[in-house]
């Protein structure tokens, strides 16, 4: 069986209501949603509801209608920036982002949008003063990730909320590494728009994501239309979340989703955290113990979420994740993993490293598996 160890890409397996969430509703009641009148469409929009209901209590949300459903965290991020961010606006960002995060605010200085990218150390973390001082008169939106996907390196959110609360700036996450597994509080943290993914840490399906725009926030949509409302207008309605959400939904895949939330409530997020932290740390003590190996970001699990990348010498990162599939059946990512600026601050831009990213499924004997496997590596290269 193949250690999956490539969770902060999306997680994998799923817990089992998942499929059988999934699978009822296709077979049950997979009806357009919000369409039609009958007993069928009706079952598909409160199952959709009761999704958007699952992600306001896990973050703390009023009103369910403050919840859009995207496709993935790039697409929720899209809306967020393009929608908030005009001509003459000015956003400031970390050194730690995805390029989800980099490219949407890169295309926009072509529209006459500027931005500050605040560098974070080596080990990728942030000092929140930067972002403070990086503040101009024009700053309309402070966005960034609360979580780095390469280093894991936890961002100090709860902080610059309240930086861009007191400047009357919009405050922007990315919870793509976090969501699910940390707690997020909207209301505490002071975030007013969230975006996350449905696949990684909130456990349900690819081809799901949210993002939540705080009461009061008006958007520009990214596309116009079918709505199953307001039918008799040739424009847009005005109506949340019918404004962002045309087209017919992913009614299977947000009902995964609200399995997948579902699971997590019951499970309860400390125990998850718990478990991940538990082989995050067992993972950072053998892999310290191995010589070869360089570790990069905070090296302790209080520090950042379960994902552990590293490089063996100067050794290619795509060679030896290729040998860890291969030989051993272990499936991690190597190179940079959609974040070419954060391995521009850790110093691995050339080499990439070799992502570990571990989730609820693991357990301690796959970790243990790993570091054998990562031993018998080295053995082999110095014997070369
Ligand atoms: C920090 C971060 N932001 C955004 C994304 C993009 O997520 P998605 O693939 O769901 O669009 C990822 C995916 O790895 C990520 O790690």
């Amino acid at each position: 069986m193949t250690i999956y160890l490539d969770n902060a890409a999306t997680t994998f397996p799923k817990p089992e209501r998942v499929y059988q969430e999934m699978d009822s509703c296709l077979r049950n009641y997979g009806a357009n949603p919000g369409r039609s009148g009958h007993k069928l469409a009706l079952d598909a929009g409160r199952a959709i509801y009761k999704t958007r209901e699952l992600v306001c209590q896990l973050f703390n949300i009023e009103n369910p209608m403050q919840v859009i459903f995207t496709s993935n965290a790039t697409d929720s991020l899209n809306l967020a920036l393009k929608g908030v961010l005009r001509s003459g606006d000015h956003v400031i960002t970390t050194s730690m982002e995805h390029n989800s995060m980099v490219r949407p605010i890169t295309a926009l200085e072509e529209i006459g949008v500027e931005n500050t990218i605040v560098q974070c150390d080596e080990q990728g973390v942030l000092d929140p003063q930067k972002i403070k001082t990086a503040i101009k008169t024009n700053t309309k939106l402070i966005a960034m990730t609360h979580a780095s996907n390469v280093t894991g390196t936890l961002m100090p959110i709860q902080e610059v909320g309240l930086i861009a609360k007191e400047q009357g700036i919009y405050f922007l996450v990315d919870g793509a590494q976090t969501a699910g597994v940390y707690d997020i509080d909207v209301q505490k943290m002071n975030i007013d728009l969230f975006a996350a993914p449905g696949h990684k840490g909130l456990l349900g399906p690819q081809g799901t994501g949210i993002l939540y725009i705080r009461e009061g926030i008006e958007l520009r949509h990214m596309k116009e239309g079918g709505t199953g409302s307001k039918s008799e207008q040739l424009q847009q309605p005005e109506i949340i979340p019918d404004r962002y959400e045309s087209g017919t939904p992913n009614t299977p895949g947000i009902v995964g989703l609200g399995a997948g939330i579902d699971f997590i409530l019951k499970t309860g997020i400390d125990k998850i955290r718990e478990h991940e932290e538990g082989l995050l740390k067992v993972m950072l003590d053998e892999f310290g113990n191995i010589d070869k190996l360089r570790i990069y970001g905070p090296v302790d699990p209080k520090r950042q979420t379960a994902v552990v990348s590293i490089n063996i010498g100067d050794e290619d990162s795509s060679e030896v994740s290729y040998v860890l599939d291969k030989v051993y059946d272990i499936a991690v990512r190597s190179g940079l993993h959609c974040a070419p600026l954060a391995h521009k601050t850790i110093g691995t831009f050339e080499q990439g490293t070799i992502r570990f990213s571990m989730g609820y499924f693991n357990t301690h004997e796959e970790i243990m598996k790993v570091v054998t496997a990562l031993k018998q590596i080295c053995e082999e290269l110095e014997n070369e």
